[in-house]
């Protein structure tokens, strides 16, 4: 008996393929952390709902132990998720939490936070993502909200094929990731495929969708994508992806839904107006952050 496999769209969706590639570039930020900036440069300024993409990575002590030491952010949201290390998170409200590896903070800044993010350790590997996700205009001023994830919260999926999928926000399967209420629906997930290990994920078609290859190298259909690059996915309703036959892959898959707004972006405040942003820079040195 054979299984009639249905070559309609509506069953089986539009494959998405990748439009464009960026590799990361080499930046400084914080106390002077050496950091790869993805989203957020000149080869790719944004990606609405995204506005910057950071990969920090490093066993030298001297590329990462100074930290982001005190810095506001006003009108959007920032994520961190951590591979390797621990990094001490402290605010101006007295929040304060450690980000260990596998954890992951999904920080909405809001109308105004004044933070630090510290390394609480003195050598060894420390290697995560910074991601900025933009809030429309009748967020901007939301109040703060911290989703702080333990590694034990992240439910990690197992695909066949010795692939597995750690659901930090969105859906796979069944499985939902712990983020929440968060206005632009964002897919977060973090794949690991073993050499010759492929993964079918389904994506919405109104979200923006990117991923970025971390260990090893991924192929989605004649695009392929080495460590350290982004590939910028097209329309369609999911997503392919193969590790090499022999070698293992790791990366992560981000999709959120687009703003469609005027972005004005000064440093640590993203507005919508030049006068938003003249309002964020005088209300911080006022100290009403
Ligand atoms: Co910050």
């Amino acid at each position: 008996m054979s299984v009639a496999i249905s070559n309609h769209p509506a069953s089986n969706g539009a494959g998405r393929s990748v439009v464009k590639t960026v590799r990361g570039m080499a930046a400084s930020d914080g106390a002077g952390v050496r950091l790869s900036r993805v989203i957020g440069q000149p080869a790719l300024p944004d990606l609405d709902p995204f506005l910057m993409l950071d990969e920090f990575r490093s066993d030298d002590a001297k590329d990462y132990i100074a930290g982001f030491p005190d810095h506001p952010h006003r009108g959007f949201e920032t994520v961190t998720y951590m591979l390797a290390g621990r990094m001490r998170h402290g605010d101006n409200q007295g929040n304060t939490g450690l980000l260990r590896a596998g954890s992951a903070q999904w920080m909405t800044a809001g109308r105004g936070i004044v933070h630090s993010e510290i390394p609480e350790q003195e050598n060894g590997l420390m290697w995560g993502f910074q991601l900025w996700v933009n809030l429309p205009a009748r967020l901007k001023m939301t109040a703060p909200r911290y989703q702080d994830i333990e590694p034990e919260a992240i439910p990690t999926v197992a695909l066949g094929n010795g692939a597995t999928v750690r659901v930090v926000a969105g859906r796979v399967g069944d499985t939902s990731g712990p983020v929440s209420g968060v206005v632009t629906e964002p897919i977060y997930l973090d794949f690991a495929l073993s050499a010759g290990g492929e993964i079918s994920q389904a994506l919405p078609s109104s979200h923006n969708a990117f991923l970025y290859v971390y260990d090893g190298a991924a192929r989605v259909g004649s695009s392929r994508l080495e460590r350290g690059t982004l590939g910028v996915l097209g329309p369609g309703e999911r997503v392919e992806v193969a590790a090499e036959a022999d070698k293992p892959a790791r990366f992560i898959l981000v999709a959120g839904k687009p703003i469609g707004e005027p972005v004005v972006k000064y440093g640590p405040f993203v507005m919508n107006t030049e006068s938003e942003i003249r309002q964020a820079i005088t209300d911080f040195r006022a100290g009403r952050f």
